[in-house]
C-alpha cells in the first residue's frame, strides 16, 4: 500500500523530505512515536519493545515495507527483529548501512571482506542509546578495518529539536563538538547518527570546520532505498498518499513538522 517510515518523534522528516525530493511518486506513511520521544535515553529492551510494536502497526496498516528513520530504534531492535522473522511479504530495514557504505565508498550489498578505506579518524554524533549498543561500530567492522571511532553521545538535543528550542539545540551541539574534540582533536569524518540532527547539519559542520566531512543521512538513505525499490518493485505499493501519524498530540506535532520541513504537514493521531 505505501513504504512505511517509522521514528521516534520527528527526526525522521528529514529523511522523508530527502525521499520525497528523490522518490516524489512512491506512497508514504510517516508514524512517529511522540508519545514516547526520546528513545536515546531509554534502555534496548524498552526500544525494542516500542519499536516492534510501531512497526506492527505499520505493517497491520497495509505497508510491506518499513523504513526505521531511527538511529536508535536500528540499534534496538533491526537486527532482533530481523533475527526472530518478519511476516511473509513484509520487510524492515534500517538507516546505518547506507550511512556505512558511503563512509566506506561501498556500492550497495556488495559484501565483500572488510578491507583498508581512505578514512581513518571518525567522529561519531549519536543518542546516548545508539552509542552504548555500539552497533554503528559493529555495522562498520564487516566492512571496513583500520577505522578509529570516537562516539559522542549527545545528551538533550533530540528533546530540546522534539520541543522546538532551537537555541538550546544549537547551544548542545556546540558543547558535544567540543567534547568529542577533547576526545579526538582531528576527526576527518563526522557521522550524524540520528536522523534528528540533520536539522542541524549546519551547526555541527561549523563547530567542527571546514576541514571534517559530514555524512549525513538524508540523501543516502533515499539513493539507497531507490536502488532497492528498483531491484524489488512489488515494495512500492499503489497510489500516491503521503500520510502523517502520530503517537502523540496531532496539532502539536502538525506545528513543529511545518515549521522543519517549511511546508504545512498535518499529523493524525495514530
Ligand atoms: N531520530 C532518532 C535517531 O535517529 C532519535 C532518537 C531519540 O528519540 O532519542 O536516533
Amino acid at each position: 500500500m505505501a513504504v512505511g517510515l517509522f521514528d521516534s518523534g520527528l527526526g525522521g522528516l528529514t529523511v522523508l523530505g530527502a525521499i520525497e525530493q528523490a522518490l516524489p511518486d512512491v506512497p508514504l506513511v510517516y508514524l512517529g512515536d511522540n508519545a514516547h520521544a526520546p528513545y536515546g535515553v531509554r534502555d534496548a529492551e524498552d526500544i525494542y519493545r516500542l519499536t516492534k510494536g510501531h512497526v506492527q502497526y505499520l505493517w497491520d496498516d497495509g505497508c510491506d515495507l518499513v523504513i526505521l528513520a531511527c538511529n536508535t530504534a536500528s540499534a534496538a531492535a533491526l537486527r532482533r527483529m530481523q533475527e526472530e522473522g518478519v511476516p511473509r511479504g513484509k520487510r524492515v530495514l534500517g538507516v546505518f548501512v547506507p550511512l556505512i557504505e558511503a563512509l566506506t565508498e561501498r556500492q550497495w550489498g556488495d559484501n565483500s571482506p572488510p578491507r583498508e578505506v581512505a578514512v581513518k579518524h571518525v567522529a561519531l554524533f549519536a543518542t546516548p542509546a545508539t552509542v552504548s549498543s555500539r552497533a554503528f561500530q559493529r555495522e562498520l567492522a564487516f566492512r571496513a578495518i583500520g577505522v578509529d571511532v570516537e562516539a559522542q553521545a549527545c545528551g538533550g538535543v533530540v528533546d530540546a529539536i522534539e520541543e522546538g528550542d532551537m537555541i538550546l539545540a544549537e547551544a548542545l551541539v556546540r558543547s558535544h563538538v567540543d567534547a568529542l574534540r577533547r576526545k579526538m582533536p582531528e576527526p576527518e569524518a563526522a557521522v550524524l547518527g540520528c536522523t534528528h540532527y540533520p536539522l542541524m547539519q549546519d551547526v555541527f559542520q561549523q563547530a567542527l570546520g571546514p576541514s571534517v566531512r559530514v555524512f549525513s543521512q538524508p540523501d543516502l538513505v533515499a539513493a539507497s532505498l531507490s536502488d532497492y525499490l528498483g531491484r524489488h518493485p512489488g515494495m512500492i505499493g499503489e497510489g500516491q498518499e503521503r500520510r502523517f501519524l502520530t503517537t502523540g498530540d496531532p496539532v502539536r506535532v502538525s506545528d513543529r513538522a511545518t515549521q522543519f520541513l517549511r511546508r504545512q504537514i498535518t499529523f493524525d493521531a495514530a
